[in-house]
């Protein structure tokens, strides 16, 4: 196995930017003062899903959903064998956390779907309610994820966020994409930013 570029420009940006997005809006859900940083960050996490789900579709070949949602059979087959010791190489995401990342994409539409209304004064508790509970839901998840990234790396012996800010991973030379598609991330960054502007007014 060689070095081969695995995640394209705007799956990497992408990504980042929705960790950001993530912290920053769960940091200032509770404050009036801070609630348009608030809507402004969420905005940003749902328009970058919304690229996120569109790249799914035709993005590089690590990125397309296609190439890595598999069967929960299939995540249950990779979780087991890790604790048997048996580790299965994946060159773009493995089977169980994929489940988690769509998850997490899921979730982050959720969340500005039930937030969007509050921030209209539309609805009542319940809804503010629904919005925790899906945010709350989220965090829970990205925990996951994070125990998920760590388990990977050590098992892997690959240090896997370095990979999602490098592009780079341990592969065969037949796996690599072809280029970084640097060209797609002026229009994650409209889809980030029209999102949120919308979202806020
Ligand atoms: C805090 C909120 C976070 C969210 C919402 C989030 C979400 C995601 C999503 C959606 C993906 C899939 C990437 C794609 O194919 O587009 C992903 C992958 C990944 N994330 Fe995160 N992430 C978060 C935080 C982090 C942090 C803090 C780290 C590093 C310490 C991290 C490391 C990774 C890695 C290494 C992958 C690739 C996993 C693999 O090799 O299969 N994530 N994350």
């Amino acid at each position: 196995m060689q070095r081969i570029l695995v995640w394209d420009l705007p799956t990497r940006v992408g990504h980042w930017l929705m960790a950001i997005c993530f912290l920053v809006a769960y940091v200032t859900g509770e404050s009036e003062e801070w609630r348009l940083v608030h809507v402004w960050a969420g905005g940003t996490l749902a328009g970058i899903v919304l690229f996120r789900l569109f790249w799914g579709l035709v993005g590089s070949r690590h990125a397309r959903f296609f190439s890595f949602v598999r069967s929960p059979g299939a995540a249950w087959h990779y979780l087991t064998g890790l604790l048997k010791g048996r580790i299965d190489h994946h060159t773009g995401h493995n089977p169980a956390g994929a489940w988690a990342i769509l998850a997490l994409l899921l979730l982050g539409l959720a969340a500005a779907a039930s937030g969007w209304p509050v921030y209209q004064d539309i609805g009542g508790e319940w809804l503010e309610e629904l919005h925790e509970g899906v945010v709350n839901a989220m965090l829970l998840v990205v925990l996951v994820h994070l125990a998920g990234v760590l388990v990977g790396s050590l098992a892997h012996k690959e240090n896997l966020p370095r990979a999602m800010v490098t592009g780079y991973k341990l592969g065969d030379t037949g796996e690599a994409i072809s280029g970084a598609r640097l060209w797609a991330v002026p229009l994650l960054l409209v889809c980030a930013i029209f999102s949120a502007w919308w979202l806020s007014l």
